[in-house]
């Protein structure tokens, strides 16, 4: 059982994707939504979602910052999988206030104005988008960095009120690749440049092949505390 919605009994915290994925399909159908950015784990859920729950909705944050080689991948995809894409943007008062105070790269300035510029262009769409809806799905894995060891299946999102599905929570970086090979799926051409984890343009870069997958994301700041925001809160059902 479930504390968020005690009449249903959840996927057990070893079950597969696909179950994870279904479960999700009968229970919240299209008030679940996968949150997107186009990186490897979110292409994986969104082929395995065309299979197993083709009513969940899928989502991007975009924050004007994001790589063309991204905005290349979602049209890839679009065509493809004949996906329909919400995109959600930053309130256009709250950008002009920021670059016309800060300018351009104020992120770069300290931790508090790359938050500052995070809670502008990510994390204000993502309320915007999780508004009406009952669970949102996540590509969020374990491994990925320390911040996300203690990542679960299925939590509750304390923040938004709502069920946080995290179907590959315990896959390697290899399997991810390996089913987006198997499938013939697209991938973030910045892949193939070095690039292990893509977010916006300007806090992302390439990273040697002894790096952490994340090494390349706010690469100036401190590996135990490099969150934008979007990723808060855990905790089991
Ligand atoms: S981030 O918080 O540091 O940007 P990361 O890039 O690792 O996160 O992505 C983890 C998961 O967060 C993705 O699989 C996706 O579910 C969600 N996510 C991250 N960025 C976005 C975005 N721009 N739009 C929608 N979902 C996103
Ligand atoms: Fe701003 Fe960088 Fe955060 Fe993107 S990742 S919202 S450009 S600080």
């Amino acid at each position: 059982m479930n504390a968020l919605h005690p009449e249903l009994t959840a996927p057990a915290p070893s079950a597969p994707a696909d179950e994870v994925l279904v479960w999700a399909e009968a229970h919240f159908g299209e008030r679940a939504a996968i949150a997107s950015s186009f990186g490897p784990e979110d292409v994986v859920l969104i082929h395995l979602a065309s299979i197993h729950s083709p009513s969940v909705r899928i989502f991007t944050l975009d924050t004007g910052r994001l790589p063309p080689e991204t905005y290349e991948l979602i049209g890839v995809l679009q065509r493809r999988l004949a996906l329909r894409i919400e995109t959600f943007f930053p309130q256009h008062e709250q950008v002009e206030q920021l670059v016309s105070t800060g300018g351009h790269f104020s992120f770069r300035e300290s931790l508090a104005a790359r938050k500052e510029c995070c809670a502008i262009r990510k994390v204000e769409p993502l309320r915007r988008a999780l508004a009406g809806r009952r669970a949102w799905i996540t590509g969020l894995r374990r491994e990925q960095a320390n911040t996300r060891t203690a990542v679960e299946l299925i939590e509750h999102d304390t923040t938004h009120g709502l069920a946080k599905l995290n179907p590959l929570a315990s896959w390697s970086a290899a399997q991810v690749w390996d089913y987006l090979r198997e499938n013939h799926l697209p991938y973030n051409a910045l892949h193939d440049r070095g690039y292990a984890s893509i977010g916006c343009a300007p806090c992302t870069r390439a990273i040697k092949s002894h790096e952490p997958e994340r090494a390349g994301r706010w690469w100036w700041e401190n590996a135990d505390a490099k969150e934008c925001g979007l990723h808060v809160t855990g905790g089991g059902l």
